[in-house]
């Protein structure tokens, strides 16, 4: 049963282009966006949803657009809020987010607070978000505070990751049609399934979530073992 599925919104801005908008205005209807597929993950069953909205290499872009997003940010965070207490929807983020300006960290903030306890679906925003960036914090986490000189397990080191508790990406999505990870997740993405759709991030609606799920139902997962079939001959052998 898939629990958690990992989106990479990518697109907004070929999509804002193709309508003769500004980029910004991709943005607003790709962050309008993020509501409609997070209710219809959640009817659908999936405990959790990792989006990645903004990575630590996109700081690289017109501050025009940075700030646009920043704002966004806040507007996500103040007008999801009812929904999600109605929804009993979790709200958390990861990555580096002390670097976000005081408005989206306060609007986060509340909104986390508010919504620590729900727990039928959990929504996990990446902002200022890096794979890279996620691993060092880790490993200087492990720096400051293990005790232990014994060598460190996998085990151990998820500890030290953003949210330890949370279970592996089953499904990777990515929008917009570009075969690249782009920093998500590094860790975390080692045994997903991975799902590319050309459709931009504000045109993929519930259609496209079940398309993409019905393609990881159709597969097998192995982890690097065998397949049903041979590990049965394996077994005979
Ligand atoms: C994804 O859309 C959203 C962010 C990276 C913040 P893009 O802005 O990357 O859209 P494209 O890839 O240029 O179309
Ligand atoms: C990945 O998209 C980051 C987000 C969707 C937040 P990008 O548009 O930044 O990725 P690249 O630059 O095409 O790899
Ligand atoms: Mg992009």
């Amino acid at each position: 049963m898939i629990q958690h599925v990992a989106i990479i919104m990518d697109g907004n801005g070929r999509w804002a282009t193709q309508r003769g908008l500004s980029r910004s205005e991709g943005h607003r209807a790709g962050a309008k966006q993020i509501s409609v597929v997070a209710d219809a993950a959640r009817k659908l069953g999936i405990k959790y949803l990792t989006i990645y909205a903004f990575s630590t290499e996109n700081w690289k872009r017109p501050e025009a657009e940075v700030s646009a997003l920043m704002g966004l940010i806040v507007e996500f965070a103040s007008s999801e809020l009812p929904k999600m207490m109605e929804n009993n929807v979790r709200l958390r983020t990861i990555g580096r987010t002390a670097d976000l300006p005081l408005a989206s960290r306060t609007a986060l903030l509340n909104a986390i607070e508010k919504t620590k306890d729900n727990d039928g679906f959990t929504i996990n925003v990446a902002l200022s978000y890096g794979g890279r960036a996620e691993i060092v914090d880790a490993v200087n986490k492990i720096l400051r505070e293990r005790k232990s000189k014994k060598p460190v397990t996998e085990a151990e080191f998820r500890d030290y990751l953003y949210l330890p508790d949370m279970p592996d990406p089953d499904l990777m999505i990515r929008t917009g049609g570009n075969l690249r990870i782009s920093n998500f997740l590094l860790w975390q993405l080692s045994y997903a399934e991975l799902y590319v759709t050309p459709v931009f991030w504000p045109d993929f609606g519930e259609d496209d979530l079940k398309a993409a799920l019905a393609s990881f139902e159709g597969r097998e997962r192995r982890f690097g073992g065998l397949n049903a079939e041979n590990s049965g001959d394996a077994a005979r052998q």
